[in-house]
């Protein structure tokens, strides 16, 4: 069998590395590989366009600042989806005018302050509701500063129904029908709206993508005269398992190239392409290393469990969604046991197991269905102490996990640079760390 970790048709990594890391930060920590992530910023940033593309990386898939350093400096602007994500992609160095915030919040007093002066400075700010864009619309038209607006659709897509963010149950943006009374307190206060943005879900189906490309564009036309970018938000779907296919971001850059000539020929207007993915720029460069710590049955008609010391709290999104990743498992000397990529030695009969956490939660679980329900997977039977490793895990754990659950600290992370150095960039947080904000009865502030 395969010796190595299948990332995606160009990248592999070797057990080797897998333990170098855990080495160098201790299990359980994220290990991300810099060539996957610089590989995928140059084919987003070469998608097809008919004038121009801006491709911006949607920081709540990983916010880490050397990993926000590390895309900025590939091209990609920061999409921002609370005023603290722009103060932290502002404090890793990147400049406000390549940020751009999309935000549910409706920040008031000295936070309005704040906002009103990155805007100043450059930050781009896409109105979602119809409050945010009254409390904006003085400030801008004032300064001459165009603004987005964010369009409800009511057509979405996502990889599961709490990840569809266009549909009726989802309330971002300005829905379709309020929108002939957005624009026209816009125009009453002489804003001129720019950009039109949609963004549909998170890991859909990508003709989903694709219709909303129609869509959009048609909103552009009916509704936004002075619009020069027509952003079609992130979702760009990519496969975390062998059997899930990822969105093709030339042919999706092919469709939306031709409507954006068309647009053109009919209005003499040219269009920006903008997109904001970000599971697309980092989910498959990221790894989970845990080391097996224990394993129990739970008799006949049970499962076999193989129990890691990371689980929910390092990557929740099993538990959230059902969502899969891939599993492979490495024996303390380097021996590859198990990929993922390579099942075909292992049998229904004897090779099924389930990897839980040591989470005091029966959802504590990398083997879960949509339902919460135990999924068993084909893997091999590891001894206590090698490693299981799992793949696609560079979206939406590291930022999105409930890390201090059960007092377990942080995870700390690790970037596998192209010259094969492993550099830490996040600590292991401390139990000190945990506890720093508590203050005991009697304490003194
Ligand atoms: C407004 C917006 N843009 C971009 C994204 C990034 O999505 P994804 O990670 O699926 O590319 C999200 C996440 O749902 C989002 O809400």
């Amino acid at each position: 069998m395969a010796d190595t970790i299948r990332i995606d048709e160009q990248n592999i990594l070797t057990p080797s590395e897998i333990i170098k890391g855990a080495e160098k930060a201790g299990t359980p920590c994220y290990l991300y590989d810099e060539a996957v992530i610089c590989n995928k910023c140059r084919e987003l940033l070469s998608m097809p366009n008919a004038f121009g593309i801006n491709v911006h990386y949607a920081m709540k898939a990983n916010s880490s600042g050397a990993l926000l350093q590390l895309i900025h400096a590939q091209g990609l602007g920061i999409d921002a989806s609370s005023l603290n994500e722009v103060r932290r992609a502002h404090l890793a160095g990147i400049p406000y005018n390549r940020i751009v915030l999309t935000t549910q919040e409706v920040p008031v007093l000295s936070d309005r302050e704040e906002l009103e002066d990155m805007i100043l400075k450059g930050l781009s700010y896409n109105a979602c509701s119809i409050r945010q864009l009254q409390l904006i619309a003085d400030f801008a038209g004032k300064n001459a500063i165009p603004l987005s607006i964010r369009v409800h659709p009511g057509v979405g897509s996502g990889e599961s129904i709490t990840r569809n963010t266009g549909d009726k149950y989802s309330c971002f943006g300005i829905h379709l029908s309020d929108l002939p009374d957005a624009l026209a307190f816009a125009r009453q206060k002489k804003v001129q709206i720019d950009m039109v943005h949609v963004h549909i879900g998170s890991g859909g189906d990508p003709k989903k993508w694709q219709e909303n490309i129609d869509r959009e564009m048609k909103f552009v036309e009916d509704y936004f005269p002075d619009a020069t970018k027509v952003n079609f938000g992130g979702g760009l779907k990519q496969g975390r398992m062998p059997d899930e296919v990822s969105a093709n971001i030339k042919e999706l850059g092919m469709y939306a190239k031709k409507r954006i000539e068309e647009f053109y020929q009919r209005t003499h207007r040219k269009l920006i392409l903008e997109i904001e993915p970000g599971t697309y720029v980092i989910a498959s460069a990221g790894f989970l290393i845990t080391r097996v710590i224990d394993k129990k049955q739970t008799g006949k008609d049970g499962f076999q469990f193989i129990i890691t010391d990371g689980g929910m709290e390092v990557n929740a999104r099993p538990l959230l969604y059902g969502s899969r990743h891939p599993f492979y498992l490495i024996s303390k000397n380097g021996e590859l046991l198990s990929s993922e990529y390579d099942l075909s030695r292992f049998n229904q009969a004897n090779d099924l197991h389930v990897i839980a956490g040591r989470c005091c939660e029966s959802g504590d679980s990398q083997c879960l269905d949509e339902h919460g329900h135990i999924v068993p997977r084909l893997m091999a039977d590891p001894e206590i102490g090698d490693y299981a490793v799992i793949g696609s895990c560079g979206a939406y754990c590291a930022s999105m996990s409930p890390f201090n659950y059960n007092s377990h600290t942080q995870a700390p992370e690790i970037l596998l640079r192209t010259s094969g150095e492993m550099e830490l960039i996040r600590k292991k947080q401390t139990l000190k760390q945990i506890v720093e904000n508590e203050i005991l009865p009697g304490e003194s502030i």
